[in-house]
């Protein structure tokens, strides 16, 4: 992919994007294209097409003060729905009131549209992923380092829906770690895996516990990153994300939902795809990210209700029910991450409870967090680039849902009430009284449906958002 600047059209022939607010004026014209406002007035997801001089005059209405989300999605929706008439040189146009945010929002929109759910089957490959492709952007002002970002983040999203939408007997465990070694050599991060031997030599008995009944061995991932000009007062932070990348609900097997639960790890996929973003962009701060990745399966491996295993931090957990394995992997994966490298800032992400899909249903991932700076800081992010979170409490008084007689702790209450928060309150349990943790349930939010496939699919939900509230931090 090639980005250019361009100071006007001479010379260029190809598709030429430009961006229309919403006009009262009788005339929308640009160059030498004039269109009556009573067929193109800019109106939000209204699209006029003229054929000029050999060039594709693509005008694409925005609207009025369209937010990030929004502007990125119109261009997502562009680039995905109007492949014939998008050549492999295109010009965006930059009306002159546009700032930085909002070209960012258009750009990474246009990449992301090229994302193609049929893995499987033979495709047209995109204009934009050809070879040849060029992105002229078409402005007196440069914006060749916005235009570098936008690509960047369209990049590790494209990444991170490819992880979670293929199917669980491509991305095994096996085929996270190996994800994570090799965006860790090409975009400059740390990668340590630990097999199913190495977790027996340190203890990971929870997470164990829940990859026992499978074939395909358990990968505990741990990546670190420091930007290749570091500093000394780096903020650290720390990353979990839940990596189940199938989830049959093991003997206590579901009933109901498990078509869809390759999602199970799309909190290993929004870290893994962060890491891909921080590393690509080189930003100034420290992180160490933990994705504990395995099946949840049935077999006569498989760990039992009433087991009592001992996890990592060496606290006793009673298992009630098989199905609750995502906070038994985090729980090692929190205690792990506490214990070696106590970064300043934990945030863990993972598809945990159906309970968080019924109180918010598709709209915002449950928010848990007893510190004020971080629920500020991460909804702001969230409101921004238009992955929204919303706050649950952590009150005390959930905690006897969790107590168990017989351990110090216990997988699930029995009950069908406050699932999230009962959820969270277990991950509480292992955090070591953190100061700095949020967990993220993002069950509802990560996998749905809308206009961009038929079929449920991938959101990659908490690349930009967790990348974001890093830049801010
Ligand atoms: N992976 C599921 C949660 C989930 C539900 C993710 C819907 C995505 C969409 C999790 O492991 C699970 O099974 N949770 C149970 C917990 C219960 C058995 C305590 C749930 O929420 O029903
Ligand atoms: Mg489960
Ligand atoms: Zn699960």
């Amino acid at each position: 992919m090639k980005t250019k600047q361009l100071k006007d059209l001479k010379g260029f022939i190809g598709t030429i994007v430009i961006p229309v607010c919403e006009t009262s004026d009788t005339f929308v014209s640009f160059e030498n294209v004039s269109v009556s406002s009573k067929i193109f007035n800019g109106k939000k997801d209204t699209l006029y097409l003229s054929e000029q001089n050999g060039s594709i005059y693509v005008f694409v209405g925005i609207g009025k003060d369209t937010d990030y989300k929004d502007l990125k999605t119109i261009f997502r929706r562009i680039a995905k729905n109007q492949k014939t008439f998008l050549d492999e040189k295109v010009a965006l146009f930059i009306p002159s009131e546009t700032d930085e945010m909002e070209v960012e929002a258009m750009v990474s929109g246009l990449f992301l549209g090229t994302y193609n759910i049929g893995h499987f089957k033979g495709n047209d490959l995109h204009p934009f992923l050809k070879t040849n492709f060029e992105i002229h952007i078409l402005s007196n002002r440069d914006f060749s380092s916005i235009v570098n970002r936008a690509f960047k983040i369209a990049r590790a999203q494209l990444e991170t829906l490819a992880l979670v939408d293929l199917p669980p007997n491509i991305v095994n465990p096996k085929y996270l770690s190996l994800w994570a070694q090799d965006k860790g050599v090409n975009f400059g991060f740390e990668v340590k895996i630990l097999g199913r031997e190495a977790c027996e030599i340190e203890c990971l008995g929870a997470f164990l516990a829940v990859g026992k009944g499978s074939e395909n061995d358990p990968q505990f991932v741990i990546m670190n990153y420091e930007p290749r000009v570091s500093s000394p007062d780096l903020k650290h932070i720390g990353l979990v994300g839940k990596g189940i990348t199938f989830d049959t609900g093991g003997l206590n097997i579901k009933t109901t939902g498990m078509l869809h639960m390759k999602c199970d790890m799309a909190g290993a996929a929004a870290v893994l795809g962060t890491m891909q973003l921080i590393a690509d962009l080189q930003l100034p701060i420290k992180v160490t990210a933990i994705v504990p990745c395995a099946e949840n399966s049935v077999d006569a491996k498989s760990f039992f209700p009433s087991d009592v295993i001992t996890s990592y931090s060496g606290k006793t957990i009673e298992i009630i029910d098989t199905d609750a394995e995502g906070r038994l992997v985090l729980a090692d994966g929190l205690s792990y991450l506490i214990k070696n490298y106590n970064p300043e800032y934990i945030i863990d992400v993972a598809t945990l409870t159906g309970s968080a899909v019924g109180t918010f249903g598709y709209e915002c991932a449950a928010l848990f967090t007893n510190n004020e700076d971080i629920s500020n800081k991460i909804q702001a992010a969230g409101n921004f680039v238009g992955e929204r979170l919303w706050p649950l409490p952590l009150w005390d008084a959930y905690k006897s849902d969790i107590e168990s007689e017989i351990a110090d702790v216990k997988n699930f209450s029995g009950k069908p009430v406050a699932g999230a928060i009962s959820a969270a309150k277990f991950l509480e349990f292992f955090t070591n009284e953190h100061p700095a943790w949020a967990h993220l349930d993002i069950a509802g939010v990560a996998f749905g449906d809308s206009e961009f496939a038929k079929t449920k699919h991938a959101t990659a939900y908490g690349v930009h958002l967790l990348t974001k509230f890093i830049e801010n931090l």
